[in-house]
């Protein structure tokens, strides 16, 4: 991808261990989340299952915890894990250093992966 396809959002450090910052992207809330080893992945911020703030969620490995009702997405693929997955839409995050960016187009239906 070229730099043109890139969207620097703010460094690793803006965004709690972790946790996740909410950024909005035109009409689109975006969950970037951070995890405990400081991996960086970006999802939309809505539950598959009723909507729920996904950046309001706990994070633990690799996943998060929706805070409505506990449906639990794997950050990596934006799948929930369940029997029958439903998806969330995801963003490429790339890191350069500490400055976060993620692809444009902003979602899609596609395996997100930090890139170091
Ligand atoms: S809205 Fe997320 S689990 Fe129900």
């Amino acid at each position: 991808m070229t730099t043109d396809e890139w969207r620097l959002i703010g460094t690793v450090e803006d965004i709690p261990r972790s946790g996740a910052r909410r950024i909005r992207i035109g009409e689109v809330d975006v969950g970037v989340f951070r995890t405990a080893n400081d991996d960086v992945f970006a999802l939309e911020d809505v539950c598959p299952h009723l909507g729920g703030p996904l950046s309001e969620g706990i994070v633990h490995g690799n996943e998060v915890t929706c805070p409505l009702h506990n449906m639990v997405i794997d950050l990596a693929t934006g799948l929930s894990v369940e029997p029958t997955p439903k998806c969330v839409r995801s963003c490429l995050v790339r890191l350069e250093g500490e400055k976060v960016y993620l692809s444009k187009p902003d979602l899609r239906d596609l395996i997100s992966q930090p890139i170091r």
